[in-house]
C-alpha cells in the first residue's frame, strides 16, 4: 500500500501452509479526472504483492448497477473463498501480471517527427537534432509515428488499473524510449493549425506513461524541446502546435526547455535556405544536454 492510498479494508486469510493478507485501498485522482477513484486489492505474502486487481469508477456508467467499490469487495471476497479452500486453483487462476512491459530501446534522447513527408522540412531538423546529440556523446532514437502502427487512445482508462495501455502497438516501445530519455524532442509542420494526426496519436497515447508514473507515485523530470515549421508567414499560426505541446509535456512534467518556430517554409527542403537554422537547432539541443537551457 502506498502512502496516497486510503485503507479500506485488510483482512488475514490462511491458506494451506501460508498466510496472506488481503489488502484493499482507495486512490482519489480527481484532481486529475472528477470523480475518478481507482479501487485496488492485493493479496500479500509478507511484503511481496502476489495477486493484484484493479478498476476504477470511469469503468462504469450511471446506468450500471455495478460500481468500482462494490465490484473490488466482491472480488476480496470470491479471492477469500477461493485461496482458503483451494490455494492451487487460486493461484493458477488469479495470479496478475505484477509490473509493466519489457523495456525496448533505451535512448539518452527521443526524437519524434510528426511529418508524414520523410524527406521534408522537419525531418531535417531531426537530422540536425540527432547528429548534435550524437557529438554530444548521447545515444539517440528517431522515430517517425506515420510509419508505425499506432491506434487512437479509445479512453477506456484502463491504463489507470494497470499502469500500461490495453493496446499493444508501436507505441509501446515509445513509451518504453522516453522512460529512459533525458531530453524528448518534437518536430513537427503546422497541419490545419494543430499538429498532423499521426503526432496527435502519439499524444493521446502517452497518456498510458502518465497513469504509468501516477500508479508508481513518482514522475521523471526531463527536459523537452519544440521545433515546428508553418508554410504561412507569421507567430501566430503556431498557437495551437505550441498549446498542445506545452501541455502534453506538462502533463507528463517534461520541462519545456526551449521552442524554435520557423515560418513561411512550405516547399520540401526548403528549411535548409534559412540562414542560422541549423546551427540555433544544434545550440539548442547541446544547451539542454550540458546543462545549459535551450533557445526560443
Ligand atoms: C494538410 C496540411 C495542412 C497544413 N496546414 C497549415 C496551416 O494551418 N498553417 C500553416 O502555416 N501551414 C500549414 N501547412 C503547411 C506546412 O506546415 C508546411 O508545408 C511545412 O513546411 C511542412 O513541413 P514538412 O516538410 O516537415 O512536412 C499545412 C500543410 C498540409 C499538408
Amino acid at each position: 500500500m502506498e502512502e496516497y492510498e486510503e485503507l479500506l479494508e485488510r483482512k488475514e486469510v490462511a491458506a494451506g501452509e501460508g498466510s496472506y493478507t488481503l489488502v484493499l485501498t482507495r486512490r482519489d485522482l480527481s484532481s486529475l479526472y472528477p470523480g475518478l477513484h481507482i479501487f485496488t486489492l492485493r493479496l500479500l505474502l509478507g511484503d511481496q504483492t502476489v495477486a493484484l486487481f484493479r478498476t476504477n469508477t470511469y469503468e462504469y456508467s450511471p446506468t450500471d448497477p455495478l460500481d468500482a467499490e462494490s465490484v473490488t469487495r466482491k472480488k476480496a471476497l470470491i479471492w477469500e473463498d477461493l485461496l482458503s479452500r483451494d490455494p492451487e486453483a487460486f493461484f493458477s487462476a488469479h495470479l496478475e501480471r505484477v509490473g509493466r512491459p519489457p523495456d525496448a530501446g533505451k535512448p539518452d534522447v527521443l526524437i519524434i517527427q510528426g511529418s508524414p513527408r520523410a524527406d521534408g522540412n522537419c525531418s531535417l531538423i531531426a537530422g540536425w537534432a540527432a547528429a548534435a546529440s550524437e557529438e554530444a556523446g548521447c545515444s539517440v532514437e528517431v522515430v517517425y509515428p506515420h510509419d508505425l502502427w499506432i491506434t487512437g487512445c479509445i479512453g477506456c482508462y484502463q491504463c489507470y488499473n494497470t499502469g500500461f495501455c490495453t493496446f499493444d502497438d508501436d507505441m509501446t516501445a515509445i513509451i518504453s524510449s522516453l522512460r529512459h530519455a533525458r531530453l524528448l524532442v518534437i518536430c513537427t509542420p503546422v497541419y490545419t493549425s494543430t499538429v498532423p494526426g499521426e503526432l496527435k496519436l502519439v499524444i493521446d497515447r502517452f497518456q498510458a506513461y502518465h497513469a504509468e508514473m501516477t500508479l508508481a507515485g513518482r514522475f521523471i523530470p526531463r527536459n523537452g524541446l519544440l521545433f515546428s515549421v508553418a508554410g504561412r508567414t507569421g507567430r501566430e499560426n503556431f498557437t495551437c502546435v505550441t498549446r498542445v505541446i506545452h501541455d502534453f509535456m506538462e502533463n507528463l512534467r517534461i520541462i519545456p526547455s526551449g521552442d524554435i518556430l520557423v515560418d513561411g517554409i512550405d516547399r520540401l527542403r526548403d528549411i535548409r535556405n534559412v540562414p542560422g537554422l541549423e546551427e540555433r537547432i544544434r545550440a539548442a539541443i547541446t544547451g539542454v544536454l550540458t546543462g545549459r537551457e535551450g533557445s526560443s
